[in-house]
């Protein structure tokens, strides 16, 4: 009886069709309403998506601190109105001291907190250059007008909401323990308190006057250089001078009648998402029913498979030589998918890397625009954990990422996320770690359809894939495919996690009989999308996730 009432309770919910915000011409969909507003009135005032990117960038690293960065890295992947696409690399690399083995004791042994909270953590921050490299390409407005507004907010101060105070709170001891008492979040907020950001506030000047370089070169570099190596940590004013960000190929593939451009390595986001879209593509999977057990199986069973060649191939491409022809070819993805059955689970353990020969020759935020001209960005950036490294530098204003941890300390042992890696994705001087984060872009027809993206750590690529699947299988709006429960498998631990108590318990009790493990505790949440449908006639519906404080604004 119960369970009638709860999966009837269940089926309710998927089925109210809600729309999210739905504007004419122009949107910012991100994790605070402070940083979308900003972005959208950038676009208001003539500014193009670009410039709109680097307002919300950098608002983000104001509004909200548990990801957005000065001290971090991202991806960007964008689609002009006339159709050309491209992405943006602006990841952190490891400084020019760091060695293979950096994180091992004398026993070969990881040593616990050194690759996650400690100045070691740190790998050298792209977002400024990344931030100067898409205003110079794309830019329309000047860097200080799009800085005004974003140090306006630094100094006039940010709301603390229930979300923010619990980020706060859950990690307070930690930035404490690396940043000292006297740091500006060990002070008690309450939900309400506005905290500002004086520090961060001056910082953003220098870089609005002096340029890039200030970050890189400058008092900024200096500053930061000296923070850093009082804390023990071998980012030097040469690793800082030397960092570039790279404009890269994006993956782009076909799924269906829709073309999908999304993130290249050092990110596995884009070769993962169309590995397991190609792999499931032979299936009819609206058939299956949105979040049936079938479905689940077969997502499942092409994350797995998709999850252990990422673990094993994937790198920086600029280090490794990647099989990425390989990996996406349709005969590998069919062999691959060739022993799975609707009858039972497949093993983690049974299934390895795929066979591939190929000649010589391993704490986010997300956001979404689109210009009124038809203008994409789909922007993923970073700390990685939560605070980053926790090591929150109050002369400058802001927390410096522990990226390395994305790297593989040790083959086969796991990172924060429990992803396993491997010789690819090793630690070795400016080279850059490993990512899942995956920035994407939908088109059917030829025009623009979706722009979408999250973070999650490892759960970001397929949160990204069943936002998709969501929208083109299954008819969602916008805003309930990214509401929709989501469950996440990556190959390695081997089992589903499931949002916890959004799943009826027939749906994991059938999975179960079949010989999957089921995993409805591990994860606080498994993505937070915010993405952009354009509508048929053009009008733009936002998704803003409901799982944290996420807004869309546009006009
Ligand atoms: O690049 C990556 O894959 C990770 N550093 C992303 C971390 C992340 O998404 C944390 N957010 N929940």
């Amino acid at each position: 009886m119960t369970k009638t009432i709860l999966s009837l309770l269940f089926i309710t919910t998927i089925s109210m069709a809600q729309t999210g915000l739905v504007t004419q011409k122009a949107m910012v969909v991100s994790a605070r309403e402070e940083a979308s507003k900003i972005g959208s009135d950038i676009m208001l005032h003539g500014g193009n998506a670009f410039d709109a990117m680097v307002a919300t960038e950098l608002a983000l690293a104001v509004a909200y601190p548990y990801a957005g960065n000065l001290g971090g890295g991202g991806f960007m992947v964008y689609r002009k109105a006339n159709g050309k696409t491209g992405s943006l690399d602006y990841r952190e690399k490891a400084p020019l001291a760091a060695t293979k083995n950096m994180y091992l004791d004398e026993n070969g042994n990881v040593i616990p907190g050194k690759s996650t909270e400690s100045a070691f953590a740190v790998g050298i921050p792209g977002t400024i250059a990344g931030m100067f490299e898409v205003h110079k390409k794309f830019g329309s407005l000047p860097i200080a007008i799009l800085l005004k507004p974003v140090i306006a907010l630094a100094e006039k101060g940010v709301v603390v909401t229930e979300n923010q105070w619990k980020q706060i709170n859950d990690h307070k001891a930690a930035i404490v323990r690396l940043s000292g008492d006297q740091t500006l979040f060990a002070k008690d907020y309450k939900v309400g308190d506005i905290i500002k950001y004086p520090a961060l506030a001056e910082t953003l000047k220098r870089i609005s006057k002096n340029g890039r370089d200030e970050f890189y070169k400058g008092e900024t570099a200096k500053k930061l250089v000296a923070y850093l190596q009082q804390k023990g940590g071998i980012i030097t004013l040469k690793d800082l001078s030397k960092y570039q960000a790279i404009w890269r190929k994006p993956i782009t593939f076909k799924y269906r009648n829709l073309q999908i451009v999304s993130m290249a390595p050092p990110s596995s986001g884009g070769i993962c998402l169309a590995q397991i879209l190609k792999m499931i593509e032979p299936f009819e999977v609206a058939k299956l029913g949105h979040n049936s057990p079938k479905y689940i199986q077969l997502l499942t069973e092409a994350e797995r498979r998709s999850y252990a060649d990422r673990n094993f191939y994937l790198g920086d491409p600029d280090f490794v030589k990647i099989p990425q022809t390989q990996l996406l070819d349709p005969e590998y993805l069919k062999q691959r998918m060739s022993d799975f059955t609707f009858e039972k689970a497949t093993k983690s353990a049974d299934i390895a890397k795929g066979k591939i020969t190929f000649s010589e020759s391993n704490e986010t935020t997300h956001y979404s625009i689109v210009d009124s001209k038809g203008n994409a960005v789909a922007a993923t950036t970073t700390l990685n954990g939560a605070f980053g490294s926790k090591l929150y530098c109050d002369e400058l204003g802001f927390f410096l990422n522990n990226e390395m941890d994305d790297f593989s300390s040790k083959p086969g042992t796991t990172n924060s996320y429990g992803l396993v890696g491997a010789e690819a994705n090793a630690i070795a001087p400016q080279k850059r770690m490993l990512s899942s984060m995956t920035p994407t872009i939908v088109e059917k027809n030829g025009k623009l359809l979706m722009v979408l993206g999250t973070p999650g750590g490892s759960t970001i690529i397929t949160s990204v894939l069943q936002t998709i699947l969501n929208v083109t299988e299954f008819n969602m709006t916008m805003q309930n495919a990214v509401d929709a429960p989501r469950f996440h498998h990556q190959w390695l631990p081997d089992d589903i996690s499931f949002e916890p108590k959004r799943f009826p318990e027939e749906t994991t009790e059938t999975l179960i009989q079949k010989g999957y493990k089921i995993n409805e505790k591990n994860w606080p949440i498994i993505g937070k999308v915010d993405a952009i449908l354009v509508l048929p006639e053009g009008r733009r519906e936002a998704g803003a996730d409901h799982r944290g404080d996420d807004k869309a604004c546009g006009f």
